[in-house]
């Protein structure tokens, strides 16, 4: 009797004690709980399949999905009358099974198109037109009522003038020039732009670019194409700023680019976020605390600038190119020593995650 009496004064005491602890510990935070836009990550099929720590970050951290490569012309379209989806149907399910938006990227890229039987392909201009047509309106067509936005176009435009790429300059680099422009004609973006909407009246289309924080020439010509899509009544919905920056990136270059597209109206897509902290490539390279810290006061800073430039309605969201630093592209396709991201190798959360968190916040 005095031990049962003894355990129920004990027990609301312990529970009391446990209660306490648990609310003194900080609820953890994630990103998606703390904006009003949505957050995405491009993500790659292999590592979505594999790792459960990825696709953990995925479910907790965001609220749209880009496919790194699966939507691209050469995992989608192997050959003129094959079309393979499997990856890309792999990574829309899982989306979908969270919830989360998905945004297609890309049906046209000057880069990876030209995989052999596109280069070896025979025919007129209109030939050529036919075969772009069919690859943009079978994608949409495949994805409709799932991918709800797309990128319709990627890097359309020249570096070092902002002209529209067409010629080859050098080949197999960011110089190169696009196929489709050559055989369809200057007007092969308005027309891509035409067949994605036949396809999917509903989807929102993106023209997507790199390099608006440094060249205005760019920053021009996607003006002026907006400006004569809207007087010819071509469908546009969005732009994407990618954002490959890094820590030296002039702020001033970042707001500028932000605030002159977004005087279009359209939908701004923050598309491709990375921040390199190591831009010189130095192969003694050391990932100091100061140079944490600096990554994280830039990704803070677009945050910050995207949501305070950017009217709410225009907010299509925020995206990092991949997950964990190991994931990225900087390092397994540019073969740079890096850590441009929001999370180190082990998915744990970085300083640049929380610089990304406060700007978000405050
Ligand atoms: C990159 C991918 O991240 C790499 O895995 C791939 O090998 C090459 O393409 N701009 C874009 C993206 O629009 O599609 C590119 O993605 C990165 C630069």
């Amino acid at each position: 009797m005095k031990i049962q009496l003894l355990f129920f004064c004990v027990l609301p005491l312990f529970l009391s004690c446990t209660k306490t602890e648990e609310q003194a510990v900080e609820p953890e935070e994630f990103l998606k709980d703390h904006a009003t836009f949505p957050v995405g990550a491009a993500i790659d099929y292999g590592l979505l399949k594999d790792n459960s720590q990825y696709r953990n970050v995925l479910r907790r951290e965001h609220t749209s999905i880009t496919a790194e490569n699966a939507m691209k012309w050469n995992s989608t379209h192997p050959q003129q009358d094959v079309y393979n989806f499997k990856d890309a149907d792999y990574i829309v399910e899982f989306a979908q099974s969270q919830g989360q938006r998905i945004h297609g990227h890309t049906l046209l890229w000057y880069q990876f198109q030209n995989i052999s039987w596109v280069k070896n392909f025979q025919g007129d201009s209109a030939a050529w037109e036919q075969l772009l047509k069919n690859h943009i309106q079978t994608l949409v067509g495949h994805f409709k009522g799932k991918v709800s936005s797309w990128d319709v176009v990627n890097e359309a435009f020249r570096d070092d003038d902002g002209s529209l790429r067409v010629l080859d300059k050098d080949p197999g680099t960011f110089d190169d020039g696009c196929l489709f422009a050559r055989k369809v004609g200057r007007d092969y973006i308005a027309r891509s732009f035409r067949y994605a909407h036949e396809a999917d009246p509903d989807a929102l289309l993106f023209y997507n670019e790199y390099g608006q924080e440094w060249s205005s020439k760019k920053i021009q010509s996607i003006l002026t194409m907006v400006a004569d899509f809207k007087n010819r009544g071509v469908p546009i919905h969005g732009l994407g700023i990618q954002m490959h920056i890094d820590i030296n990136t002039l702020n001033t270059g970042i707001e500028n680019a932000i605030r002159q597209l977004a005087a279009t109206g359209l939908k701004i897509h923050i598309s491709e976020l990375d921040i390199r902290v190591n831009p010189n490539n130095s192969s003694t390279f050391a990932y100091t605390d100061a140079l944490q810290s600096a990554q994280a006061e830039k990704f803070k800073f677009v945050v910050k600038t995207y949501r305070s430039l950017v009217p709410a309605s225009q907010q299509f969201g925020i995206t990092t190119w991949n997950v964990s630093d190991n994931d990225s592209w900087i390092i397994s396709y540019l073969k740079k020593i890096d850590y441009p991201l929001l999370f180190n190798s082990s998915y744990q959360k970085k300083k640049s995650y929380a610089g990304f968190l406060q700007g978000l916040k405050e």
